[in-house]
């Protein structure tokens, strides 16, 4: 059965097997997991993630990290949080080969624009794992890329083999800067060095990492800068938010007040209307929802800047209103 793109509103869900699970790195673990039930797992794009429907009931977002063109399985990466939030600790500590749960299908905040001339990859720790499905694509497609990897120390440090065969250009930067005489990368440095015509930029990592990269590129032209983030702090709230609201959808006909002391998506779910959600940190995309009518006060760090100003969608764990009504195609 092929499944189709989940929408607001229609999450649909794959029941998995984990088949194997295997150490990348300190503390780091690869999941992989094969359909069950005769299902077909939809194919992904580069940069793609899924989430993860843990049996303890918590659910996750994980980039995906295999090649795109792997049909019939899916691998993420899962490093083991310190402090957890109980997903990664779950994994780590409790989740075993043999074990059936469910997925999302596929999902894509991080696409690769493959029309650049050059494709210039960043990552901090276990921000690898998307690079890693755009590496196979842009290997895939002949295109030209250069990779700066930093972490901490060697160890821990995930797909450093793979790398090693990827290398051939010698277009692979590892920086550990944990260890003796190891220095943070330098990004403003980099980028200027790398810039040029058509050249992309992509980073993930430690939101430290992410606050240099946006502003080491706030030059570039815009779309040429793309980065995704784990977590870290919500835009904030804007000067005109309205602390109280009105939400109106129109698939349900629903109406509601959202008071300071609830959320959007807190709202939707306590009156039955099933939205997915995963970080509840305006990071993951999962709880995207379309704006009819309104003007929504985003505080997520998923939109572009376009889809900002645009006013046509809005993630609903995390952002209010800047109108006395918000009109939703949910
Ligand atoms: S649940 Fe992750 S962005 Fe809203």
């Amino acid at each position: 059965m092929m499944m189709q793109p989940s929408l607001p509103g229609q999450d649909v869900t794959l029941p998995v097997v984990v088949r194997s699970m295997t150490l990348l790195a300190k503390d780091t673990l690869a999941v992989e997991f094969m359909p069950q039930d005769g299902v077909t797992l939809p194919p992904f794009a580069a940069g793609a993630h899924v989430d993860l429907l843990l049996p303890n009931g918590i659910r996750r977002s994980y980039s995906l990290c295999n090649s795109p063109s792997d049909t019939g399985r899916y691998v993420v990466g899962v490093k083991k949080a310190d402090p957890s939030r109980g997903a990664s600790s779950y994994i780590h500590d409790t989740l075993r080969v043999g074990q059936v749960m469910k997925v999302s299908a596929p999902k894509n905040n991080f696409p690769l624009d493959e029309t650049a001339a050059k494709s210039v990859l960043i990552a901090g720790g276990i921000g690898i794992t998307p690079m890693m499905s755009m590496i196979d694509r842009l290997e895939a497609a002949g295109a030209d890329w250069t990779l700066y990897f930093s972490c901490r120390t060697r160890a821990d440090a995930a797909f450093l083999d793979r790398l090693d065969l990827l290398d051939k250009a010698h277009c692979v930067n590892l920086n550990f800067d944990g260890e003796p005489g190891g220095a943070i990368l330098n990004l403003a440095e980099i980028i200027g060095a790398e810039q040029g015509e058509g050249v992309h930029f992509y980073a993930c990592g430690p939101a430290p990492m992410l606050d240099a990269f946006e502003a080491a590129t706030e030059g570039l032209p815009e779309g040429h800068a793309h980065l995704e983030r784990f977590g870290g702090e919500p835009l904030p709230v804007s000067d005109d938010a309205l602390e109280t609201f009105e939400v109106e959808c129109v698939q349900s006909g629903l109406s509601l007040t959202i008071t300071p002391d609830t959320t959007i998506l807190d709202a939707l779910l306590d009156n039955g209307i099933d939205i997915p959600f995963s970080c509840m940190d305006g990071v993951c995309g999962s709880c995207r929802v379309g704006v009819v009518e309104g003007t929504p006060d985003h505080r997520d760090m998923v939109l572009s800047d376009g889809e900002l100003s645009a006013n046509k969608v809005m993630m609903v764990c995390c952002s209010g209103s800047r109108s006395p009504k918000l009109v939703l195609d949910i």
